[in-house]
């Protein structure tokens, strides 16, 4: 049996966030190993725990953050806020999304704290990213339903319904990027009835979803293609990733304003910088903002506005790589060349330093 591990679970502070990381029945789990969970009074309530679920499940209750936060491991949803910077420490395993390489700032702290960050968002596996895709597939579902509500008049958007009517033609949408968050966002908008382009570097995508039914038409990420069917989109939903990287600029400027004003650029890419040139990080409180007359969506933690699905599936997804790292934060091989294989590409700094290539080189260290 190796030594107990003390797990801390707080409160989400960003914007409107109201995830949870665990959920009581994977409070459970990592109690019935031997270990010790501290969960922040109300930590769950936005995802319908209580805290008295939680007392059930066998945690203890903390009133303040830092009494959480001095536990040996944290794990939380979303990117330690400025405010959190303070909880960091040497002696402390966070385990959390960070999306680095559009937070220098961040990345400083975690380095300057000696605390050993791993990122659930470059984790990665033989399937692709499983600790990014669960929050990725409700980002894209979400995507949809966010970018047909702003084609609304009343919302500043150019008035289209995403099926048009008869005689009439549907919405067109263009999907930057089909994985999981893109192609999924690509099915939701076919269900409403919209006419669908997917656009990607990955020809196999491109073949499957259009021969799935999936898309109405696909194209190769091209620069003077792209533009072609950006130009006549009401709706361009940004989903394209490259692990750990800054995300590629798909959508160039001139591509924006080239748009009919009224349209709406969904970015879910801006947590890795965006990947439409005219993409700001934006937050639930002010999701939105107009350029060259298109309105922006640019919110960096989508699923938080849905945070009892979102919360059920990332806790599903976390819990099992999460037991690992405990068990190699007790035995002393977290972060060491004898760390568990299903923990690679997690770690992004360690020891001061930003371990993880992509990581580094998107920030040019
Ligand atoms: N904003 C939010 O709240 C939120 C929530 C969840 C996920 N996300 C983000 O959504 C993005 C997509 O995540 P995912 O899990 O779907 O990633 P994924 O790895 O499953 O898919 C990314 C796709 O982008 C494609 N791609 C890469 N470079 C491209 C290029 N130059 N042109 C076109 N396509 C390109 C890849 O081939 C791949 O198909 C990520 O940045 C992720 O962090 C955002």
């Amino acid at each position: 049996m190796s030594e107990r591990v003390r797990v801390g679970v707080p409160v989400e502070v960003k914007d409107r966030e109201r995830r949870v990381a665990l959920t009581p029945s994977a409070v459970h789990l990592l109690i019935e190993r031997g270990h010790t969970v501290v969960v922040q009074r109300g930590a769950g309530q936005g995802a319908g725990f209580s805290d008295d679920d939680y007392l059930e499940a066998g945690a203890t209750l903390g009133a303040a953050a830092a009494e959480v936060w001095a536990s040996d491991v944290v794990v939380k949803v979303k990117e330690p806020q400025p405010g959190e910077f303070a909880h960091l420490r040497e002696d402390l395993t966070l385990f959390c999304y960070l999306h680095l390489a559009a937070e220098p700032t961040l990345t400083e702290a975690l380095q300057s704290s000696g605390v050993a960050a791993y990122a659930f968002e470059t984790l990665t596996d033989v399937h692709g990213l499983p600790l990014l895709a669960p929050m990725s597939e409700v980002a894209g579902r979400a995507s949809v339903i966010v970018g047909a509500a702003y084609l609304s008049a009343s919302l500043g958007g150019n008035g289209t319904l995403m099926g048009g009517a008869a005689g009439v033609p549907p919405a067109k949408v263009v999907v930057i990027g089909l994985g999981v968050a893109g192609s999924i966002a690509a099915r939701g908008a076919r269900g409403l009835g919209a006419h669908v382009t997917g656009i990607d570097i990955d020809l196999e995508r491109l073949y499957r979803f259009r021969l799935d039914g999936t898309l109405d038409a696909s194209q190769a990420s091209e620069p003077a293609l792209v533009a072609g069917h950006v130009r006549e989109a009401d709706l361009v939903i940004g989903a394209a990733l490259v692990p750990g990287a800054l995300a590629p600029t798909v959508v160039t400027e001139p591509m924006v304003a080239s748009m009919r004003p009224g349209s709406v650029i969904v970015d879910l890419a801006i947590d890795q910088g965006g990947c439409i040139a005219t993409a700001r990080p934006t937050t639930l409180s002010d999701p939105t903002y107009v350029e060259h007359g298109v309105v922006h969506y640019c919110v960096t933690n989508v699923p938080g506005q849905f945070p009892r699905t979102a919360s059920a599936a990332l806790s599903a997804a976390v819990i099992g790589k999460l037991a690992i790292l405990v068990e190699d934060v007790a035995s002393g091989r977290a972060g060491t060349a004898a760390e568990h294989p299903a923990l690679a590409g997690s770690l992004n700094v360690a020891d001061g330093r930003i371990v993880h290539p992509a990581v580094a080189q998107a920030l040019g260290t």
